[in-house]
C-alpha cells in the first residue's frame, strides 16, 4: 500500500509523509484514500508567477490570483524577478506577468529575464501570460505585454493553457476583479483536465 500511495502521489509524497505518524513511521488509515483523492483531483498543484512591476499593479493581480487559486486548492508563489531571477524547476505550471511600457514592451526586469537570463530556457510545463496596460498611454499597444509574453512562451516550448489575462487600467476596479476571478477559475479547470 505504501508503494502504491507513493506512485499515486509522486512529488506530493512529502506532503503525505508529513501526515504520517513520524514516531512509528506508520501510515494513518486515511492516508491511502487521501492519496487517491489527491491523484484524482490533482490536489497540491503548485505554480509560480514570474512578474515585474513599476507601480505595484501586476503584484496586485498576482495576489488576487494567489487567493483565488488557494480557494481552489492550488498554491501560487509570486516571484518578483527584479530581485530573484531563479528559474523554478519543480513547479506544475508557470505564469509570466508584466505591465506594458514604451509602446508595447514588457517591463524591463522581466524583459531582461526573457531576453537574456532565460534566453536558452526550454519550457515543458503549462503556462499563461498576464499583461497589464492602460489605453490612455497607448491605444495601439494596449496591454501588449501579454502578446509579447505569449510569443516568448511558445517560442520556448511552453504550452499556453489559456489566452492571456489582460487587465486594462487599475486592477482594483470591480470589473477587473471579476475578470481575474473568472480567469483563475478557467485556468485551474483547464489545468486539471
Ligand atoms: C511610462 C508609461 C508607459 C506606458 N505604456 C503603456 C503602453 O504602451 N501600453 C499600455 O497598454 N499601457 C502602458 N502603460 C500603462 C501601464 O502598463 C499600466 O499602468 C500597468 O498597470 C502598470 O503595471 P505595473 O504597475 O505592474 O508596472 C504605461 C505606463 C507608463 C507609466
Amino acid at each position: 500500500m505504501v508503494v502504491v500511495t507513493y506512485i499515486l502521489c509522486k512529488k506530493n509524497f512529502c506532503i503525505i509523509e508529513n501526515l504520517c505518524d513520524k514516531a512509528t513511521n506508520r501510515f494513518h488509515s486515511f492516508t491511502f484514500p487521501f492519496s487517491l483523492f489527491c491523484f484524482r483531483y490533482n490536489a497540491f498543484m503548485h505554480g509560480v508567477l514570474y512578474y515585474s512591476t513599476v507601480s505595484g499593479n501586476t503584484r496586485l493581480v498576482g495576489e488576487a490570483l494567489m487567493e483565488h487559486f488557494r480557494i481552489m486548492g492550488v498554491e501560487l508563489t509570486l516571484q518578483d524577478v527584479a530581485s530573484d531571477t531563479t528559474w523554478q524547476d519543480d513547479v506544475d505550471f508557470a505564469l509570466f506577468g508584466s505591465g506594458t511600457y514604451a509602446h508595447g514592451m514588457i517591463e524591463k526586469s522581466l524583459r531582461k529575464c526573457v531576453e537574456e537570463t532565460w534566453k536558452e530556457k526550454k519550457i515543458r510545463i503549462p503556462c499563461a501570460a498576464i499583461g497589464l496596460g492602460d489605453h490612455r498611454y497607448d491605444r495601439e499597444y494596449n496591454m501588449y505585454a501579454a502578446d509579447q509574453l505569449e510569443s516568448w512562451i511558445t517560442e520556448h516550448g511552453g504550452i499556453l493553457l489559456c489566452p492571456a489575462l489582460r487587465i486594462n487600467r487599475s486592477p482594483v476596479k470591480p470589473n477587473n476583479q471579476k475578470i481575474i476571478e473568472n480567469w483563475a477559475r478557467n485556468f485551474i479547470t483547464t489545468l486539471r483536465k
